[in-house]
């Protein structure tokens, strides 16, 4: 029988990542950023990576995109897109799959945009690249479906203005638009609304998922926001220190994460009922230095949960599966035998 659950894996996702690995720097003195993530997002659904500043989430990003700078290279592991490997794509094809079956939107919106050129200019450029058949009248009526899926009521007049008439939110609308309007498959969001302030991002949020709820686009959202997380992820994947540390359904890793950092990242963020009060935890220690990880588990330094055992810093925890539910990985040895009751209150913040 067919896998029909939306947010399951299916056996032949639209997107998996496997062992993928990426290196910064030059041959001799190369660091790696990037290790053994591996991950898939089936149609449809919407997968949140998150984790702090400079645990990888861009690059990751970047690399499924093709899009890493100079002197970053993936150098390990593969990408299939709809069952064809991204990474070996010759150009044409890059090309074309880009922009059309898979758009990427960006954190800011304004460097994203051309200041010379109109919004419908801008949209009609996308469209003309990868819909070269469709007629001018088609492409403005597509172009004006685009921006109204993205919430912008009077999308007809938007279409005459440049970049710097627009708020901020208008134009990360603006940007969904374009990454609309070619009916990608999957769209890949990279801290879409944090340059915006907070009702903008609530609105702006929504109306991207409805959007690929409405096109059957699967999102993959980039975070550091774990109340997006909450609220819009059908599945969540944690990153640190370049690795994946947990991974599962939305409503499992926060009511019982199995890694302590996720757990302490979980209770780093206030709860609906969390008394005003009552201090947040923060997470104790610094973030981890690429240039100087610690041996076997990266979090070890700052982890509160490892009780100075010796495998921590004798070898990588593998990302293994919850006996009891096998979409919940993680990567601590001691995961099925440390209590680690979730924060007060976090799922809640599901939907
Ligand atoms: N262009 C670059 N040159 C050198 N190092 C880089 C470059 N881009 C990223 N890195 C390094 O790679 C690591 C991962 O960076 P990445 O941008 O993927 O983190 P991130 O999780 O997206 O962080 P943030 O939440 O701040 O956006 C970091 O240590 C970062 O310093
Ligand atoms: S493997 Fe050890 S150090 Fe790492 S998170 Fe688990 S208990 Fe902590
Ligand atoms: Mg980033």
């Amino acid at each position: 029988m067919p896998n029909t659950d939306p947010i399951m894996p299916s056996p032949a996702p639209l997107l998996a990542v496997t062992g993928l690995e990426v290196h910064l720097g030059a041959r001799r003195d190369r660091l790696r950023a990037i290790a053994d993530v591996s991950f898939t997002v089936a149609r449809g659904e919407t997968l949140c990576i998150v984790g702090e500043s400079g645990s990888g989430k861009t690059l990751t990003a970047l690399a499924l995109m093709s899009l890493l700078p100079p002197r970053i290279a993936v150098t390990g592991g593969a990408i299939e897109f709809n069952g064809r490997d991204l990474l070996t794509l010759d150009a044409a094809s890059r090309a074309r799959l880009y922009g059309d079956e898979i758009a990427m939107i960006f954190q800011d919106p304004m460097s994203s945009l051309n200041p010379v050129l109109t919004i419908g200019r801008q949209i009609d450029e996308s469209l003309r690249r990868h819909q070269p058949a469709l007629a001018r009248a088609a492409r403005t009526g597509r172009a004006e479906q685009a921006l109204g899926m993205a919430g912008i009521v009077d999308a007809a007049g938007c279409m005459k203005k440049y970049p710097h008439e627009l708020s901020g939110g208008m134009c990360q609308r603006v940007l969904i638009a374009i990454a609309l309007v070619n009916h990608p498959q999957l769209i890949i969001a990279d801290e879409p609304t944090t340059a915006l302030d907070v009702t903008v991002q609530a609105q702006v949020m929504k109306s991207m998922r409805a959007a690929c709820r409405q096109t059957g686009a699967a999102l993959l959202l980039i975070t550091h926001d774990l109340s997006l997380v909450a609220r819009y992820a059908d599945r969540v994947a944690v990153m640190y220190a370049g690795r994946i540390v947990e991974q599962g359904k939305v409503q499992a890793v926060f009511g019982a994460p199995r890694h302590p950092y996720t757990r302490a990242l979980l209770a780093s963020i206030p709860s609906l009922d969390t008394p005003v009060d009552r201090a947040l935890e923060a997470i104790a220690g610094e973030p981890p230095d690429f240039a100087r990880l610690p041996s076997g588990c990266a979090f070890r330094p700052r982890c509160t949960l490892c009780r100075q055992r010796a495998i921590c810093a004798d070898r990588v925890p593998p990302l293994l599966a919850d006996p009891a539910d096998t979409y919940h990985l993680s990567a601590c040895h001691f995961a099925d035998e440390l209590i680690m009751a979730a924060p007060a209150g976090r799922t809640a913040l599901c939907r």
